[in-house]
Parts: C-alpha cells; structure tokens; sequence
C-alpha cells in the first residue's frame, strides 16, 4: 500500500501518512512553464493499492487536475488498485440542475475521476450523500461527526446544548450530531424570501432561549448561511453559538465576516488547508482529520468495515 499527494494540502496528506506511520510516495507533481501539471512517481508502484490524496478546493480546476493527472499516471505505472482520496470535493454543490440549460457538474466531475482511472474513491462529508450514486465505482463517505462531537463535548461541560441546522437542507446531518451529543435537542434556522427582491427572513423552528447553540453545516463559503443563522440565534435568545463545519472554504473576505459575526467560535476539519487568514483569526480553530481518514485508509487496504467507524 502506498499513500501519494497531490499540491492541494500537503499537511493532511502529511498527517495521514504519520497516521499509518509510512512515508509519501516519492513523486513530483509540478507545472510547466505554461501552467500545465505534469506528475512524475520516482519509485515503483506496480501491483501497489495507491491511495492519492487531493481536495479539489481553491484553486479548484488545479487541483481537480493534478488529481486526474496523479491517477493517470498510476494507471500507466500498473498500480494494481487507485484510489482517490477527496477530504473535500469540490463542485459537489452542483448535484442538480438549479434551472434550464445548466449543467450537473458533479456528475461530470465524478465522471473524470473515474474515466482517469481511479478504482474507489474516498471523500468526507460528500454535500450531499447521493453523490455517492454518481460515482460507478466503490465510494466511501466518511461523516466528520464523531470528531465534532468528541470535541463539542469535551469543552461543552453542563452547558444545556441545542444543535441547529443553518437551513432545511441540513437537518439529517445535524439529527446525526445531535444523537451523538446524548440526544441534544434539534433547532432548525428556516430562510424564506416570499417575493424575489425581498429580503431574506429567518424564522427559526425550535426554543432556542438561554441554549448554547451548535450549528453544523458541511461547507463555510463566503460564510453568509452562516453569519446570518447565528445573528438570527442571538436574536431569538440564545445564550451562545459556536458553529461546525466540515469544510472551511472561506472565500473572499469570509474570515473577516467570522470575525464580526456574533458566533463565539467557529470551528473547522483540516479538509482544506487553512488560509493564512484562517490560521490568524482568533475566532477560529482547526480540527483535524486525519486519524478518521487514515484509520478508513487502512480498513479499505485490509478490506474491512469502514462503516464501523460510525458505529
Ligand atoms: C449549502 O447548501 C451549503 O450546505 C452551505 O450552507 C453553503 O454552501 C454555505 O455557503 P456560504 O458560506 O457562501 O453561505
């Protein structure tokens, strides 16, 4: 078995090696003078189970290539098994066709991964889990709740906690939390807009007076969703809101609206590598991931149950 990376976030891929205690495979995934990617594996991998580490997160068309390139050349060196190791897979919001004439670019995502040669893949906490469905080869989807809610607990001693869905959408994941927070009580933040070029009104469903609230979401953008759910708790009565999130993409100036929101910590998996910004920001700490995916990488090379992860 060999665990190879691509540029997107070496500290992860770094981790997970240090987790199954084996060094990266030596490779260089570099550019061309014209920003073409081009992979070369300086040691043998023929007959290996490869599992290449990439998130396709910012820059996403980069490092959605260096991964295709990465397995390609897998493939033509006869590795005997490759699999796609994404902690965070980008375009996953594209499941579904949001209008006329526009494209399911997930679906074709899942597709180049599969035609480049990848024989499983591995993500974690996919936006959606019918993604799995879009892949024709063995997909594992790694949920980062256990890791969340260790920590959830370990800091949130006598607190009367109150998990919340920043939106309709994310409810299953946040009942999945709320099971493992000894059955804490669930709050859902419901946006409408009744006209367009109204603005948004959040209602929320639940009694969210005096609690400390948890809200979990699987992806930070541009943090909006989230801000404005937390502004909305505060507003309703609660007594704090620290927030969970899976995938810290944090574009634009989304540290900077973490900064000024009324959320008393935001708190991320190392999916994607933290920006500078991320690292300084005093309202917001890293979790890492590390183990749960090394720990998956390990049962999947022994074929056993990953799903007991979960249990
Ligand atoms: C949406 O369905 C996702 O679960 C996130 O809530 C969304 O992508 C967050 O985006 P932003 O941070 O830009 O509001």
């Amino acid at each position: 078995m060999k665990i190879m990376t691509g540029n997107s976030n070496l500290p992860l891929a770094r981790a997970i090696a240090g987790y199954l205690e084996m060094p990266l495979t030596d490779a260089s995934v570099r550019r061309f003078a014209d920003e073409e990617v081009f992979v070369e594996i300086h040691e043998n991998v023929r007959g290996e189970d490869v599992f290449v580490v990439q998130s396709t997160s910012f820059p996403a068309n980069d490092n959605l290539m260096e991964l295709l390139i990465c397995i390609d050349a897998l493939r033509r060196a006869s590795a005997k098994r490759i699999t796609a190791v994404v902690p965070y897979f980008g375009y996953a919001r594209q499941d579904r066709k949001p209008g006329p004439r526009t494209p399911i670019s997930a679906k074709l995502v899942a597709n180049l991964i599969t035609t480049a040669g990848a024989d499983r893949v591995l993500a974690v906490d996919l936006h959606a889990g019918q993604i799995q469905g879009f892949f024709d080869i063995p997909t594992d989807n790694l949920y980062a709740a256990p890791v969340m809610a260790a920590d959830v607990l370990a800091r949130s001693g006598g607190q009367d906690l109150m998990v919340v869905s920043p939106d309709v959408g994310g409810v299953v994941r946040a009942r999945a939390l709320a099971k493992r927070l000894d059955n804490a009580p669930l709050a859902i933040v419901d946006k409408r807009r009744d006209k367009p070029g109204q603005s948004e009104v959040m209602n929320i469903i639940g009694d969210v007076k005096g609690r400390s609230c948890i809200l979990i979401d699987d992806i930070i953008d541009s943090g909006g969703t989230l801000c404005n759910a937390a502004q909305a708790l505060m507003d309703a009565g609660a007594a704090s809101v620290t927030a969970y999130l899976t995938h810290g993409v944090l574009s634009g100036g989304a540290v900077a609206r973490v900064e000024g929101s009324a959320l008393k910590e935001l708190v991320i998996t190392d999916t994607i590598q933290a920006t500078e910004a991320a690292q300084a920001s005093s309202k917001i700490r890293v979790l890492s991931i590390a183990p749960l995916i090394g720990e998956a990488i390990r049962r999947i090379a022994d074929e056993s149950s990953v799903s007991s992860l979960f249990d």
